[in-house]
């Protein structure tokens, strides 16, 4: 039953959603359960005529209204235009769903300034961008919105060869915390998910090329023995976004099947062993007196 929608089909009804990198990925899939809630969706990123068929696709599946806007996340002025645009087709916007991430592995040692620059650019800072557009919108409005940041759990735990990422992400949760404590009094929420392994192409392709994928399987990594589906996601995303987490502030949700504290738990690795190995050590571990 994990890939079956959870809200009641009204959860969304009359909000307007905007998705930065809503034309694929997770972004789509969010996307298009938001649609699916009776929500309006201006979806966001560099690639019009990826968001064009993606919004096309969209609309069919869900018989929704989708609007596309061409933006980096980067550019403040391209930034303020989604905003204009998205009043302008729907008169009001109350949900950010900060999802735009630029991402790849490398050893650091490798990176070039302008590499580790341009991650923390696309997820740090574009995060801000986008954050400050709407959220000065809504506090001038006396308008309540809702802001939701896609982290990952590297956010907290740090990870090598993925560092301006895990600085930029952890800084994305470190904002998501911040103004959940400066803007509740605008009745502007603030929260994160910090999603495990979600299999995409946009990932897949940049963490694990090639060989890597068979190599490094992320289930093996997980407790649950599997990938996320990104309806398990999508249920999450919704419900944060809809007033039935309205009390929710200032969390940051993992939804990883415990891949990370299976990483952190320093007997975990003992999974290797087998039951005749555990009747020799339990016998060795009796007799020590
Ligand atoms: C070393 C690299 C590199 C690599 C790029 N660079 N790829 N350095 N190893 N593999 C360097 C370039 O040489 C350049 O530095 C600088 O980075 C900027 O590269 P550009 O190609 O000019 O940047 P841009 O066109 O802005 O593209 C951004 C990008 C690209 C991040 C490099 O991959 C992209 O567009 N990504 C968007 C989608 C994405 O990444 N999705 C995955 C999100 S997954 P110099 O010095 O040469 O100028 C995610 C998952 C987390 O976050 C957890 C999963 C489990
Ligand atoms: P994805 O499909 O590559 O999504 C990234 C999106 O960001 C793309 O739509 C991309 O579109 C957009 N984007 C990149 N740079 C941008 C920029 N400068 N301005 C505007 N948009 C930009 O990968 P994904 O796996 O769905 O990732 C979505 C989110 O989930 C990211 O925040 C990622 O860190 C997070 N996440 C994913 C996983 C996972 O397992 N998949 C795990 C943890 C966290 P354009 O190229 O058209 O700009």
């Amino acid at each position: 039953m994990y890939n079956q929608p959870m809200l009641r089909d009204d959860a969304l009804k009359e909000k307007t959603i905007v998705v930065t990198g809503g034309g694929t990925g997770l972004g789509k899939a969010m996307s298009t359960y938001f649609l699916k809630l009776g929500a309006n969706v201006v979806i966001t990123s560099r690639k019009l005529d990826v968001l064009q068929k993606t919004a096309a696709e969209m609309e069919q599946e869900t018989g929704g209204k989708v609007l596309a806007v061409s933006c980096d996340v980067r550019n403040n002025d391209e930034v303020e235009n989604v905003l204009k645009e998205a009043l302008k087709s729907f008169g009001e916007v109350h949900g950010l769903l900060n999802n735009a991430a630029g991402n790849f592995i490398s050893p650091t040692e490798r990176l070039s300034a302008n590499a580790f620059s341009t991650i923390i650019d696309i997820v740090l800072k574009g995060t801000a961008n986008c954050t400050l557009a709407f959220g000065k919108h809504w506090i001038k409005e006396k308008q309540a919105g809702t802001i939701l940041n896609i982290v990952t759990t590297y956010a907290f735990t740090g990870s090598g060869y993925v560092v301006p990422s895990a600085c930029a992400k952890g800084g994305v949760l470190a904002m998501t915390r911040s103004l959940a404590a400066e803007w509740g009094k605008y009745q502007i929420r603030t929260n994160a998910i910090a999603p495990g392994p979600f299999p995409t192409k946009g990932a897949w392709d940049r963490l694990l090329p090639g060989e890597m994928a068979k190599k490094f399987d992320f289930k093996n990594r997980v407790p649950l023995k599997r990938v996320g589906e990104h309806q398990e996601l999508a249920n999450l995303a919704a419900f944060m976004m809809s007033d039935f987490s309205s009390y929710i502030n200032g969390e940051v949700i993992t939804i990883d099947g415990g891949e990370w504290l299976q990483g952190a738990g320093q007997f975990n690795g003992l999974e290797a062993i087998t039951p005749d190995m555990w009747d020799k050590l339990e016998q060795m571990i009796r007799s020590t007196k």
